[in-house]
């Protein structure tokens, strides 16, 4: 089979009349695009208010879709998942990630750099038809499920009739959406006619002035209403992201825990994880095991859960809950091995993981006129360029990176 770089020089080979395709395929081999950043102040990092609840989005009923002959070959393994979308360990990565925005109603601590940050221009975000011609492709490869995330995404205009539009990928199982409530129970009809099937809501704080403190805003009750909203409208399991901060709201973990008693919600613990301006350090960060032998202290009897091979959350379970427990441990005990995710920036630019630096802009190569396949050819050697792990959370602390408001976690 050939190699992502033999690939891509093949390509490259076929397109040396085209200057500008040349150019940008130079720089997307070797990884290394810069990320144009206008001058946007942080007042004009505000709410993009637009009333997304004008689309025409269809009904959906994901009993009525049947799995097409390609889907069927693919889940029996007779087809090989696509070689583009697999790395040199031979991780294949069905799940995309898609930043919406670069926009938030809130400011939290952990993801926001205190100063705000620079906004990319719109001119430079991609546009509803450049996600959805993405989306097509990634999941054309083999993607299965596609999360929309942010910046908060629920604050993007067209986010229903890009939802509606997914939700037509034969292929794709799973649409979620990460968001962190304010908008939610507003928005949620809407989004789940549009097709929407799997919600995480963030909460930090059950204590509303806490709450306000690290998010830096108000708005403590809507996003309780939204989480509400979720469990009403038959979504299960909720999944609720509380990234754990010492001093901060560590205390507040029985709480948590004991919130998964009556409601069909998961809890997941997150570990507080270093992005630019965000001032991690390893004090703050609360681990995986000190959170788990806090919450034993409670609940001695507190169940391990099977989890697919692929989960970044260690489920748990107090017997006789309604709800569950999880912890992303990605900082204390890494999932790299098993890692299935890719990421797409709201400006158009591939990440292969989290916490590496190295990005190449989709959004240039689709506006050179690229073609379908010359996209792969570059989205396959980036995943190609993808390292085995990360480099563990002293050294990614001391890395340049994007603040997380601008990766979309
Ligand atoms: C960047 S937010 C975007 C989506 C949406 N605005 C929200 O807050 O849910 C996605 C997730 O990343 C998590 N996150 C942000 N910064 C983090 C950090 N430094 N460490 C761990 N998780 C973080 C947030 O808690 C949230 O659950
Ligand atoms: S975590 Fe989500 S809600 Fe908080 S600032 Fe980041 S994008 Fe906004």
């Amino acid at each position: 089979m050939a190699t992502h770089a033999s690939m891509c020089y093949r390509l490259f080979d076929r397109h040396t009349s085209s200057t500008h395709f040349r150019k940008l395929f130079v720089q997307c081999l070797n990884g290394n695009i810069q990320r144009p950043y206008s001058g946007a102040t942080h007042k004009e990092n505000e709410l993009e208010l637009g009333d997304s609840t004008a689309s025409s989005a269809p009904n959906f009923d994901s009993s009525l879709k049947t799995r097409s002959s390609q889907e069927r070959l693919r889940e029996e393994s007779i087809l090989p998942f696509s070689a583009f979308l697999t790395d040199n360990f031979g991780r294949r990565h069905s799940y995309l990630r898609m930043s919406l925005t670069e926009k938030c109603n809130l400011r939290c601590q952990y993801c926001m750099p205190e100063d705000g940050v620079k906004l990319t221009p719109r001119s430079q975000l991609l546009s509803t038809s450049e996600v959805l011609t993405l989306a097509r492709l990634f999941v054309q490869e083999g993607v299965e499920k596609i999360r929309l995330t942010g910046g908060e995404p629920l604050i993007r205009p067209d986010v229903l009739d890009i939802i509606a539009e997914l939700r037509k990928l034969e292929g794709l199982k799973t649409i979620a959406v990460t968001t962190n409530g304010m908008n939610l129970a507003r928005l949620l009809p809407k989004l789940k006619d549009a097709g929407l099937n799997l919600i995480n809501i963030s909460l930090d704080s059950l204590v509303p002035a806490k709450f306000e403190f690290i998010v830096r805003r108000k708005g403590f009750h809507k996003v309780i209403e939204g989480i509400d909203k979720a469990i009403e409208m038959g979504y299960n399991p909720v999944k609720v992201n509380c990234v754990v901060m010492r001093g901060l709201n560590e205390d507040e973990l029985l709480d948590f825990v004991a919130l998964t008693e009556k409601k069909p919600l998961e809890v997941r613990f997150i570990e507080y994880m270093p992005f630019d301006g965000n001032k991690w350090n390893f004090k703050k960060m609360v681990s995986y095991q000190e959170m788990l032998d806090h919450i034993r202290q409670q609940w001695p009897n507190l169940e391990k859960l099977q989890t697919g091979q692929t989960e970044t959350a260690k489920t748990f379970k107090v017997p006789g809950f309604k709800g569950q427990v999880g912890f992303i441990t990605s900082m204390s005990d890494h999932f790299c091995g098993s890692c299935n995710r890719l990421r797409i920036t709201a400006d158009g630019n591939l990440k292969v993981c989290l916490f590496g630096n190295s990005e190449v802009s989709l959004r240039d190569v689709l506006r050179s006129g690229a073609s379908n396949e010359e996209l792969l050819q570059i989205i396959g050697a980036a995943v190609g360029r993808k390292k085995k792990q990360h480099a563990g959370m002293f050294s990614i602390s001391q890395m340049k990176n994007r603040p997380m408001i601008l990766i979309g976690g």
